[in-house]
């Protein structure tokens, strides 16, 4: 039997995994068990997912992922109360169906504004209130900062933004911790936490909310890395400026893609992949959980954007790269039948 990699790192951190409903059974549900601690959904908790149209819910694929944390003693991640994707049309239509974004009329705008901000808070109420005894940390908000060609605060200009400025960020956490209570962990998740201006412009964005009373205890570092970027350095900084303030880090989406940016899709199966590209792969995950480990920097949690090389999505992005609509990425520790890849014993400390 191969060795637990939850039970390693006990003494740290939980060690997680997003997973499709369909991946709680299974293979898939036998290797979560004996190597994972912590379970977050893929999708299945995304505002599209649970709310399609407005007052209609669909908490089947959601619960099912909960009643497998339950069953096995695990910690719940919940991704996320708010996003810009993967959130249905009809929260930025306004009451005459017409899209929010168009109108001009200041005093309709104003109307509108407050009907989105009352639609978020029904959402993340009713999510949270079912729940909120089984989640162990809350991505509140997903993805808010911009790194294409970002305004002078760094604020994606998503339709949330356009409607209301800043205030559904707002919204979002004062909302999560009234329904989540005290206790409840809040955390901004987003991508490229590591880079500048980005990393600067979500840690500008941390201080001015945490000095105006807004209720959030961690950052979420989605971690869709490469092998060589970031910088380690990079990384350590980032983690460095947030435990600083006080809050704690978690890894919550990492991945490690063989490619660079964009990926070029060059491999089109698990078997054209070169060896010498895996221990690259593996040196790369041994320094990251060396640094994970460092207590100076708070990270709380560790949890990897799927389980094995089989189901990523990263495939999705290969594909959508590459000449001719093909491409494998091999981003985790577990090959596309669950078996270890050098990633593993590098993880585990031993090679
Ligand atoms: C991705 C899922 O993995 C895909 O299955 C889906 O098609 C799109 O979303 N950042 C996030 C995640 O916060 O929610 C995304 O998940 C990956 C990038």
């Amino acid at each position: 039997d191969v060795k637990s990699m939850a039970e390693h790192f006990e003494d740290y951190f939980p060690i997680g995994a997003a997973v499709e409903p369909f991946q709680v059974e299974g293979e898939p549900g036998a290797v979560l068990e004996h190597h994972y601690n912590s379970v977050v959904a893929e999708n299945a908790m995304k505002p599209v997912s649970l709310q399609p149209e407005e007052g209609e819910w669909d908490w089947e694929g959601a619960d099912q992922i909960v009643e497998f944390a339950r069953a096995n003693d695990m910690e719940l991640r919940f991704h996320t109360l708010l996003w810009h994707n993967q959130v249905p049309d009809w929260f930025f239509l306004d009451e005459d169906g017409n899209p929010m974004v168009d109108e001009e009329d200041e005093e309709k705008r104003e109307a509108n504004k407050e009907l989105l901000l009352e639609r978020l808070d029904t959402h993340i109420k009713t999510v949270v209130e079912r729940y909120k005894d089984d989640v162990d940390a809350w991505d509140v908000v997903n993805e808010v900062i911009d790194d294409g060609e970002p305004n002078e605060r760094g604020l994606r200009e998503s339709v949330w933004y356009q409607i209301t400025g800043d205030e559904y960020i707002r919204t979002a956490f004062h909302a999560a911790r009234e329904y989540a209570g005290e206790d409840a962990l809040l955390f901004i998740n987003d991508y490229n936490t590591e880079i500048e201006p980005k990393r600067t412009h979500l840690y500008n964005l941390v201080v001015e909310l945490i000095e105006d009373g807004v209720p959030i205890d961690g950052v979420g570092h989605q971690s869709h890395i490469q092998l060589g970027w970031p910088t380690l350095e990079e990384s350590r900084e980032s983690f460095e400026m947030f435990a600083d303030l006080g809050l704690e880090n978690q890894v919550t989406e990492l991945d490690v893609s063989i490619y660079g940016w964009p990926p070029s899709g060059e491999f089109k199966s698990e078997e054209e992949i070169p060896a010498e590209i895996l221990e690259v792969q593996a040196d790369r995950y041994e320094e990251l959980f060396e640094l994970y480990r460092d207590e100076s920097l708070n990270i709380t949690h560790v949890t990897f954007w799927g389980i094995g090389d089989n189901h990523t999505w990263l495939d999705d992005r290969a594909q959508e790269h590459s000449d001719d609509g093909e491409g494998k990425d091999a981003p985790f520790v577990f090959d596309t039948t669950y078996h270890v890849k050098p990633a593993y014993y590098a993880v585990m400390g031993f090679e």
